[in-house]
C-alpha cells in the first residue's frame, strides 16, 4: 500500500491526471451527455407517457443522482485506482472490508453490457451521416424516412457493419490515454451540439405543434406512471448522468487535488439535463406534426428529426453536422464505458494499455452481435423483457446503474468516515452538511424505494399491513 502512496500520505494515479479543472469537467460532460439525452431520453419519456415520467426523472437527477456524483467523484479521487480496486483498498481502510471491490467488479460488467448496445445504435448515427450527405431525406415524408429507417435496421450486415466501425473508433482513443484528443473534442462538441438543438428549437417552435409536444413532456398525468416507469425514470437519472457503474469514479481518480468537486458535478448535471430536455422539446413537436406516436421506441429520433431537417434550407449541412456531433457525443461516452475495463485489466493483469482495449474491444464487439440481431433476424425473439437488446438495456439501466449507485452513496454516506469525506469535498460548511445527509438518506432510501417498489415488494408490505 505504501509503494502507491506520494510523500503527502495521498495515493497518486498510474495513469496521469487531468491537465486542468476544465478539462476533467468537459470529460465528465463529454462521459454523460450521448445517446442518452437525444436518443434514449425521447424515446423512453414517449413510452412512458410523457410529463409525470420527466417529472419523477428531474426529481432523480437532482435528488439522487447529484449526491451519487459527489459520491463517486470523491471516492475515486481518494482511491486513484481502477474502480475495483479502488473500492478494495477504501473498503479495508475505511471499513475492514475488501469486499466493497465487487462493486467496482458489477461496474465494469455494466460499462461492457451497456456499451455493447451502445456501440450498435451509435453505429446507427455514422450511417446517418452517409444518409444525410447522400441528401435522402431532402424533402422526405414520414412514410419515406420510416422506410430507409426500416430498411437499414432490417439489415443485419449494415448494421454489424456499422458497430463495428464504432468499436474502432473507441478502442482507437481508448487505447491513446485519457487526455490526448477527448478533451479537444469535448471542448468543441458540447456548445456546437447546443447550438444546434436550439436550430431544431427553433424549427419545432414554428411546426405549429409546438404546444402539444410542450404539454406532453410537462402536464403530469400520474395516472399514466406505473412502478416501472419509476424505475424507468431512476434508470434513465443513472445512465444519462453515467453513475453507478464506476465510469466517474474512474475519471475521479485522475482529478488533481484542488479542484472543486461540488462544483464539477452542478456543471455537469446542468449541462446534461439542458440537453436533454433540449431533445425533447426539439422532437416531440415533430412527432405530432407528422402523425407519428411518441411511443414509437428506439427509432424516434431517426424518424423524427430527418424529415425536420429534409425541410429546412440547408437542411443537408444541417443534417449531416447533427449526426457528426451525436456520433462524437456517443464517442465521448463510449470512452467512459471502457474506462473501468480498461484500468482494471492493466493494474490488475500488468497489460499495457493497449492490448487491455483490444481486449476488452473484442469482448464488446462481440456482445453487440445481441443487439444488432435485435432489430432483423431476432426481432421476433422474446425473452424475459422482450428482445436481447431489451433485456440489456433493462437489465443495465434499471438494476444494475440503481444497484451500484445505492452502494457506492452508502459507502460514502456510512462507510466512509466523515473526516475522508469532508477532506475530499473541502468543505465543512453547508453543502457538506447537505451531502451528507442526502448520501446517508435521501439517495438511499429513494433508490430502494423504487427499486422495492418495482419488484412489488412495497405493495406486498402495504398489504400485510392493511
Ligand atoms: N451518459 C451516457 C449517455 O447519456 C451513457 C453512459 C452511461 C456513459 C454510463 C458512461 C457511463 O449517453
Amino acid at each position: 500500500m505504501l509503494s502507491n502512496q506520494a510523500g503527502d500520505g495521498k495515493r497518486s494515479s498510474l495513469h496521469g491526471h487531468w491537465s486542468s479543472r476544465m478539462a476533467f469537467v468537459l470529460a465528465v460532460t463529454g462521459s454523460a451527455v450521448g445517446l442518452g439525452n437525444i436518443w434514449k431520453f425521447p424515446y423512453i419519456a414517449g413510452q412512458n407517457g410523457g410529463g409525470a415520467f420527466v417529472l419523477v426523472y428531474l426529481a432523480c437527477v437532482v435528488l439522487i443522482g447529484m449526491p451519487v456524483m459527489m459520491s463517486e467523484i470523491l471516492i475515486g479521487r481518494r482511491g486513484r485506482r481502477n474502480p475495483v480496486r479502488t473500492m478494495q483498498i477504501l473498503g479495508e481502510e475505511e471499513g475492514g472490508s475488501r469486499r466493497w471491490g465487487w462493486v467496482g467488479g458489477m461496474g465494469v460488467i455494466a460499462g461492457i453490457f451497456i456499451l455493447s448496445y451502445y456501440s450498435v445504435i451509435a453505429g446507427w448515427t455514422l450511417a446517418y451521416i452517409v444518409k444525410s450527405v447522400s441528401g435522402v431525406f431532402v424533402g422526405a415524408t414520414a412514410e419515406v424516412v420510416g422506410a430507409e429507417f426500416e430498411n437499414y435496421v432490417g439489415d443485419w450486415r449494415k448494421v454489424g457493419l456499422t458497430h463495428t466501425i464504432f468499436m474502432a473508433l473507441s478502442v482507437y482513443v481508448v487505447a491513446r490515454g485519457v487526455e490526448r484528443g477527448l478533451e479537444q473534442a469535448v471542448r468543441f462538441m458540447v456548445p456546437a451540439l447546443l447550438v444546434l438543438m436550439l436550430v431544431l428549437l427553433v424549427y419545432s417552435i414554428n411546426s405549429g405543434y409546438f404546444g402539444q409536444g410542450v404539454a406532453f413532456m410537462f402536464t403530469p398525468d400520474f395516472e399514466k406512471l406505473t412502478q416501472d416507469s419509476v424505475l424507468a425514470a431512476l434508470g434513465q437519472a443513472f445512465f444519462t448522468l453515467s453513475i453507478g457503474m464506476g465510469a466517474i469514479m474512474a475519471y475521479g481518480a485522475y482529478l488533481p487535488e484542488e479542484t472543486s468537486i461540488t462544483g464539477a458535478s452542478a456543471a455537469v448535471v446542468a449541462a446534461d439535463t439542458a440537453i436533454a430536455i433540449l431533445a425533447g422539446l426539439a422532437i416531440f413537436p415533430l412527432v405530432f406534426a407528422n402523425g407519428l406516436t411518441p411511443a414509437d421506441g428506439p427509432g424516434l429520433v431517426f424518424n423524427t428529426l430527418p424529415m425536420a431537417f429534409g425541410q429546412m434550407q440547408g437542411g443537408v449541412f444541417l443534417s449531416t453536422i447533427f449526426f457528426v456531433l451525436l456520433s462524437f457525443a456517443a464517442w465521448t461516452s463510449a470512452i467512459g464505458l471502457m474506462e473501468p475495463a480498461v484500468a482494471w485489466i492493466v493494474e490488475r493483469f500488468n497489460k499495457t494499455r493497449a492490448q487491455a482495449t483490444v481486449m476488452i474491444g473484442l469482448l464488446i464487439w462481440l456482445l453487440g452481435f445481441g443487439t444488432v440481431l435485435s432489430f432483423n433476424k431476432l426481432s421476433e425473439t422474446r425473452f424475459l423483457a422482450g428482445t436481447i437488446f431489451n433485456n440489456v438495456d433493462y437489465l443495465t439501466s434499471n438494476i444494475m446503474l440503481p444497484l451500484g449507485g445505492l452502494l457506492i452513496v452508502w459507502f460514502a454516506g456510512w462507510v466512509m468516515c466523515r473526516n475522508s469525506t469532508s477532506d475530499e469535498l473541502g468543505n465543512t460548511g453547508k453543502i457538506f452538511k447537505v451531502w451528507h445527509l442526502a448520501a446517508r438518506f435521501l439517495a438511499p432510501v429513494g433508490i430502494l424505494f423504487v427499486l422495492l417498489n418495482a419488484v412489488g415488494l412495497i405493495e406486498w408490505i402495504r398489504d400485510r399491513l392493511a
